[in-house]
């Protein structure tokens, strides 16, 4: 993390201390780098220069508006999977042409104001959906941009909750459907098929998955083409793990040039690339700065109770997944260890198991890589409110979102009278 880094005994996010951030917006307290999303997009950037190429940010990594307005200001496209995230990046001042919608359930509503503002692809995930898509569109007097997601059945040898790419699960259309899918689309009047994506899956630190879906992926390109339907983009969906802990993820640019090179083998090499990433963008650019409330020594654990949470950090609780927890401000004792857990009704509700850490009440500690699937995926389970945000650019910081209160969370609700 090389925007996250010590001077003497005090953490800092690029030029600021955390410790002076989170005197001043509190915690639980998200802090970004700037530099370090654009450090994270320019691999990508590297990778596919010289080629036809868009990245469209899978903005359901994180959505805060004031991430997406740095992937916005950089040039780059955006990947929503909901009429909320399309709301969201209008927002920042996307443009419509920009934007590729994902997902297995879109509603006809969500179809028709997507269409409205000239959406660039519908990445279609099912036959029912490319009929509805038809309809939606014809009923509005448009075409709509589609691809169609095929699964190409590898296994991205990852956690079975984000691997999307293997036959048994809900996404894509089945590789030896594809051809018929195609033929259905290219005959709708109210459709243009413009390209083909998929996504094997998240948090892969493996290339040999990609390598291989390229290859599948690419055999569907030429069947589809010899049937007389041209694709104009190849999308190959998001996916490139971050290191949370010991993972060792392939660096962006060096794994495309060995997937470039397989295009340029088989003459696709002319076609528009596109690229879905998340996690690998804003990943490693966040921390979760959270106050250590109290220590709880016992005859088999110890636990160490912080203010945040698994509504906060939701990511252990659901896919038992690590992320670092460093202090904010290094002390010199010995450390004991810890489960650092949070002050939520379930005992699912852990951060860290077993962590040597040398703390105290009081004291702040910043759980790391907490940019992605963090705060996008924040609930307020036991009428917590969601967490403040700031982002940090240099010695700058802004405050991106207000800590919620209990009055914002209960804004929308009435009583029977
Ligand atoms: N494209 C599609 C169609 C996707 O389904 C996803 C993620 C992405 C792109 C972005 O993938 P990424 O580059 O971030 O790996 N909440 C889970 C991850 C769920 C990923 C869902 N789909 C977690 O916290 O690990």
């Amino acid at each position: 993390h090389p925007h996250f880094a010590y001077r003497a005994s005090d953490l800092f996010v690029e030029g600021v201390r955390v410790a002076d951030l989170a005197r001043r917006h509190g915690t639980p307290l998200f802090i970004y780098s700037k530099s370090s999303m654009l450090d994270a997009l320019a691999a990508y950037q590297r990778g596919f220069a010289g080629r036809k190429s868009k990245i469209c940010y899978a903005m359901k990594a994180n959505s805060s508006l004031g991430v997406l307005q740095v992937f916005a200001q950089a040039g780059c496209g955006f990947d929503i999977v909901s009429g909320g995230e399309l709301e969201r990046v209008l927002a920042v001042g996307a443009q419509g042409k920009d934007i590729i919608f994902s997902g297995v359930g879109k509603t006809r509503a969500e179809m028709k104001r997507a269409l409205d503002v000239g959406i660039g692809c519908f990445n279609v995930e099912s036959e029912a959906e490319l009929e509805v898509l038809n309809e939606v569109a014809a009923a509005a007097g448009k075409v709509a941009p589609v691809s169609i997601r095929v699964n190409p059945d590898v296994d991205p040898k990852t956690h079975p909750y984000i691997s999307t790419g293997l036959k048994g699960n809900k996404f894509g259309i089945a590789h030896e459907r594809t051809l018929a899918a195609y033929q259905r689309a290219a005959s709708r009047k109210a459709l243009r098929v413009v390209g083909i994506d998929c996504h094997i899956g998240s948090q892969i630190t493996d290339e040999s998955p990609y390598l291989d879906a390229m290859d599948r992926v690419l055999d569907l390109v030429q069947s589809i083409e010899a049937a007389g339907i041209p694709l104009r983009h190849i999308d190959f969906g998001g996916g490139l793990g971050i290191s949370y802990d010991a993972d060792q993820p392939p660096a962006a640019d060096a794994l495309w040039a060995k997937l470039f090179a397989k295009l340029d083998a088989r003459g696709f090499g002319d076609r528009e690339f596109m690229i879905e990433p998340g996690r690998s963008l804003v990943g490693n650019a966040g921390v979760c700065v959270t106050e250590v409330l109290y220590l709880k020594p016992g005859e088999h654990k110890n636990f160490c109770i912080v203010d945040a949470a698994m509504n906060d950090l939701p990511r252990p609780a659901m896919y038992q997944a690590f992320h670092m927890i460093e202090p904010v401000t290094r002390r010199s004792e010995l450390a004991t260890h810890y489960d650092v857990v949070g002050p939520v009704c379930e005992s699912g509700d852990w951060i860290g198991r077993d962590r040597a850490l040398a703390v105290q009440t009081g004291d702040m500690l910043a759980v790391m890589s907490a940019g992605a699937y963090c705060m996008s995926m924040a609930s307020n389970y036991n009428t917590r409110g969601r967490a403040a945000e700031v982002l940090v650019e240099g010695e700058k910081s802004w405050l991106i979102r207000e800590r919620e209160t209990a009055a914002d969370q209960m804004r929308a609700e009435r009583l029977p009278t």
